[in-house]
Parts: structure tokens; sequence; C-alpha cells
């Protein structure tokens, strides 16, 4: 298998930060020599720094690939989805690069970022940055536990990378920016927060089946293909914000954009007998994209 990107299967940090950027035109003559040499050096700087758990990945958004790289195409690479429902909408806002970095120390993930935008001087603007948080015990703003039924161990490389072919070791990402309603979320009671996730909130214990209501969110999330099979992606998400505005940065990593696509589907059209997320209704999505995060390899052959 080639190599991928370190960041795209690493467990939790404390630390995130996510830098959306727009090619110049023209740039990607260079670009492929760019991106390799910013992989490479984002894979080397993981290894001189396990002490703060650091790693990062540089994925190529669905809307740039062809300009990028003309000769080959991840097969099921996509605009972001769109879908609506009622007032539920998937805003897509593609960008053509995004660079994930984490680490356990905001420092270094600041100085991290600085030589990323040092080496894309000239070739791409900086159209988004946002730093994210571990906040209490892995959980998300709403205050349940966010993350649980992830993927762990080898599982995670499975769920995440491309098994096989010309684009083995990459990843199917997708990233949408949610903003909270918390003054909302706050006033309905512990039972109602707790129907709408599927889980108990402290101790977030599973509802049994029977219990889960069809518009909570793991009702709505968990999916099985047509060979009963689970439809899993590897998230990677993580709370942002400051006192004006708070939410959840997600983020899925797969082999395929198809399960991301039919869960996203399942919580905003619903399940076809009226059930959406109800979730949705204390937060928004307010950007979506899509992108391929290539092996290094692939990154390496494409800038030669
Ligand atoms: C599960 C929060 C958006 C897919 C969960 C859980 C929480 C949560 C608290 C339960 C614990 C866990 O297993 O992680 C949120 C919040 C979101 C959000 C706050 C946005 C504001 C999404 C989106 C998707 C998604 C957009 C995919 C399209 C999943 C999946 C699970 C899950 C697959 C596991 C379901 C299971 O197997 O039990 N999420 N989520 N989530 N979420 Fe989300």
């Amino acid at each position: 298998m080639p190599r991928e990107q370190g960041g795209i299967c690493a467990e939790g940090n404390l630390h995130g930060l996510y830098m959306m950027f727009n090619a110049y035109e023209g740039a990607e003559l260079a670009l492929p020599g760019v991106l390799a040499g910013l992989a490479s050096w984002l894979q080397s700087s993981a290894d001189r720094n396990a002490d703060c758990a650091f790693n990062g990945f540089v994925a190529v958004g669905a809307n740039y690939w062809d300009t990028l790289y003309p000769n080959q195409r991840p097969p099921l690479l996509n605009p972001f989805p769109q879908y609506s429902a009622e007032d539920r909408h998937t805003p897509s806002q593609p960008v053509d690069l995004f660079i994930h970095l984490r680490s356990d120390r905001l420092d270094f993930n600041h100085v991290v970022a600085q030589e990323v935008c040092r080496r894309l001087v000239g070739f791409a603007e900086l159209v988004e940055e946002v730093r994210s948080f571990r906040y209490l015990d892995n959980r998300d703003f709403t205050g349940f536990v966010d993350g649980t039924e992830n993927p762990t161990g080898s599982h995670r490389r499975e769920v995440a990378l491309v098994a096989e072919g010309e684009f083995a070791g990459g990843s199917y990402v997708h990233t949408q920016r949610y903003v909270h309603n918390m003054a909302q979320w706050q006033q309905q009671s512990i039972k109602t927060q707790e129907d709408t996730i599927g889980r108990t909130k402290v101790d977030n214990v599973e509802y049994p089946s029977a219990a889960k209501p069809a518009y909570c969110h793991i009702k709505r999330t968990n999916l099985k293909d047509e060979h009963g099979k689970g439809m899993e992606i590897l998230r990677q998400s993580m709370p942002y914000g400051d006192m004006k505005e708070q939410g959840l940065f997600f983020i899925s990593c797969c082999y395929t954009p198809v399960h991301f696509e039919k869960q996203l589907h399942s919580m905003v059209v619903g399940d076809g007998h009226g059930h959406h997320d109800h979730l949705l209704n204390y937060t928004q999505a307010v950007t979506g994209a899509s992108f391929f995060a290539p092996s290094l390899d692939f990154l390496e052959q494409a800038a030669n």
C-alpha cells in the first residue's frame, strides 16, 4: 500500500487548525511540487514531534482536482452534495486546498501554519482558517461525547483509506462548518436532548434500538448498505468557536464518498417517512466542501 498522509487516520488531539486556500490562476504548474514538498514536510514534522502528537494532511478540492492533476482523477470524487428539505440545506463552498493540522500544542500548530502559509505564498490565497479544540472529555458543545462509535485501531485505516488501485492510500474527505444555536439547545430538557442524539448525555450510553426515535442523530447516520454492512466513516470533527459563535467543524474521511453522502441525505432529507435528523433543528451548516487527500507516493509521483 502506498504511504498515506499520517493525519488522515491519526488519533484525537487537543488542538486543530484548518486552513482553506484558493489557488491563483497559473499556480497549477508549480503547485504539484509545492504540495508534495509540503505533505512530506508535514510527515517528517510529525515524526520529529511525536511528543505533541503532531499530524497533518493536505487535500485537494473536487472542483480544482482536474486543473491540478489533469491526467488522473479519483473515480468517485464529486462536488459537495446539495440537499434541501424545508428549511434544511447543505451549503457548498468549494475551495481548492484544505490543510488539516492537529497536535496537543496550540503554539506548535501555529508555528506549522506559518510555515504552510510561507510555502504557499504566490500560489494560493487563504480564504478560511478555523482553530478547534478538545472540549471536556471529547464532547461537542451540545454536551454530548462525539466520536464514540468511530472506528478504532487498524479498522480506522480500513474505513478511511482507499485500499487498491491508482489512488490507494488516499481518502475522500468532506468538511462542514456547523454553527450551533446554543441558546435554543440549552432551553431543551435533558430528555429532549438525549432523544435528539439517541444516547444519554452524562454517561454516553446508547439507547436500546426499540427506544431510538427515527429522528435521532445516530438512527439517521448509522446506515447499512444493500448487503447489510455498516456504511462507516472516520470522523475527525472537533468543536471550534468563541463567545460569539460556537459549533462543530465536521470532517469525514473515507475510502468512498458514498457513505458520507448517504448519511447527510438521511439527516437532511430524512427517511422518506417524514423523519429528518432533529439535531439539525439546533445547528446549521454554513460551509461544505469535498476533497481527496492523496497518498504521499501519489503526490511525489505527480510532482515529477
Ligand atoms: C454520531 C454529534 C454531524 C455522522 C454522533 C454522536 C454525536 C454526534 C454526539 C454520538 C456519539 C458518537 O458515536 O460519536 C454530531 C454533531 C454534528 C454531527 C454535533 C453537527 C453539528 C454529523 C454529520 C454526519 C455524522 C454531518 C455525517 C453526514 C455520524 C455518525 C455517527 C455519529 C456516522 C455514529 C452513529 C452510530 O453508529 O452510532 N454525532 N454529529 N454526524 N455521527 Fe454525528
